[in-house]
């Protein structure tokens, strides 16, 4: 673990952004064949054509031939306490809850169980390529201390907060107004900006809050304003009419947020299916982020997220596996998952604003953009090392390829865990 103090040098293709390619297409995307990628003090201190590198002199190289060498994937949204009961069979959100999710979220209490879980996700995000990653722990603090140390022993960039319910759930799932201030502090004071660390206040979404527990977290996050919010909002039809009648005085679901202090630049918004126009030129006046969820929109039934529209409208939009209502760890599924709901809704994303998605689109929307995200100079050296060739299937249809995208496309339609050659954390090559 720590920091490599040797200068390191990758060689391979290699693609980074130099801009938005929903806003400036292909162009912003730089990909060179024989690329180098020197790493310093953990973090990218030069990319470019490797004939070009200047070497210093102590440099250890790792050569990764034809692989393509980018950012780690950065998933913005998931439950890892929903590790295991993925793929669960049958319901749509709020059954989905009360029957798979609430029953799995209660052994959290218990620091053994939560900690052999954290590491599991960890081992299987990681494993498929992500390298930073923005989870709702349960209402048990124990669930967040479990995330936290196993996230800083593996010396990664990762997010979480302890999600809070007052009403609504199993009593054995339930914090209160008080008790969810209180921890959600403790918590946040004890991990906020620790290493690579960041506390993400998080009530769960406005059906499982009282309108007092929106508003103790909506104080808590005054008083700390650097840090992300997130939540839930507009997945489901039949959530939002639950949300309406909870809720009459709110002109619409956002707004049950934004009347408890619980909406700004720094709120990350789940799912944002089914939006009012109101929401959505609230939601971009502001500035907050929102999170396509493709898989869960399509595993749990939800609908269908309208990034194109979104996006164009100049929306801060990043790309999520939503474990385990999505189904699948993959971000690299979760792009082919993203492709296809953009078919059905007449929009086809090129591979470079997938690809953008599942990294800098991310990274901004959760307010990272400057730190990883990207195979940039100066960003800290999260990477993952994509083999285009990981399948007979793959391998045979990359074979044909006469462009970058042509190449790359067949992995993140048909690639999984396979595709992942190896991964570099915080500037250190992954080991094991
Ligand atoms: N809405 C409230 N909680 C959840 C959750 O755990 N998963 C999903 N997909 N939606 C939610
Ligand atoms: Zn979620």
């Amino acid at each position: 673990m720590g920091m490599t103090t040797t200068p390191q040098i990758l060689l391979g293709q290699t693609l980074g952004f130099t801009a938005n390619p929903f806003a400036d297409g292909v162009a912003a995307a730089q990909h060179h064949r024989h690329g180098a990628v020197l790493v310093e003090a953990g973090h990218v201190a030069w990319v470019g054509p490797a004939d070009q590198l200047q070497k210093p002199p102590n440099a250890q190289t790792t050569d990764y031939g034809d692989k393509l060498i980018m950012a780690g994937f950065v998933d913005a949204h998931l439950h890892y306490p929903q590790t295991a009961m993925i793929a669960s069979w049958g319901k749509r959100l709020i059954d989905w809850l009360n029957d798979y999710t609430f029953p799995e979220e209660a052994r959290f209490g218990d620091p053994a169980y939560a900690a052999t879980i954290a590491a599991r996700y960890f081992d299987l995000a990681q494993s498929h390529g992500t390298t930073t990653m923005c989870s709702y722990a349960t209402i048990h603090p124990e669930s967040v201390e479990a995330y936290f140390s196993e996230a800083q022993a593996r010396g990664l960039r990762a997010l979480a907060g302890k999600t809070c319910m007052d009403r609504n759930a199993i009593p054995a799932l339930q914090d209160s107004a008080q008790s969810a201030y209180d921890d959600s502090k403790a918590l946040l004071e004890k991990w906020h900006g620790v290493d690579r660390l960041g506390y993400v206040i998080t009530p769960r979404f406005s059906p499982t809050s009282t309108p007092e527990q929106l508003n103790a977290l909506g104080a808590l996050w005054a008083e700390h304003p650097d840090c992300l919010m997130q939540t839930h909002l507009s997945e489901q039809l039949e959530e939002i009419a639950w949300v309406k009648s909870l809720f009459p005085a709110a002109c619409d679901y956002l707004d049950t947020y934004e009347a408890h202090g619980l909406l700004g630049e720094n709120a990350v918004f789940g799912h944002a299916i089914h939006l009012e126009p109101r929401e959505k030129d609230r939601i971009r006046e502001v500035g907050a982020g929102l999170v396509h969820c493709p898989t869960s929109n399509t595993f749990i039934g939800s609908g269908i997220f309208d990034l194109a529209g979104l996006t164009a409208a100049g929306h801060r939009v990043g790309l999520a596996t939503d474990t385990g209502g999505g189904s699948s760890f993959s971000m690299l599924r979760t792009m082919a998952a993203a492709y296809e709901l953009g078919q059905l809704n007449g929009a086809a994303l090129h591979p470079a604003q997938l690809l953008w998605l599942a990294t800098q689109g991310s990274a901004q929307t959760l307010h990272l953009e400057s730190n990883i995200g990207n195979l940039a100079p100066g960003m800290e050296a999260d990477l993952v090392v994509l083999d285009l060739a990981s399948t007979p299937a793959i391998a045979q249809r990359a074979a044909r390829a006469e462009t970058v995208w042509e190449a790359i496309f067949p992995t993140i339609m048909m690639g999984d865990d396979r595709a992942i050659s190896d991964m570099w954390i915080g500037g250190a090559r992954r080991t094991g």
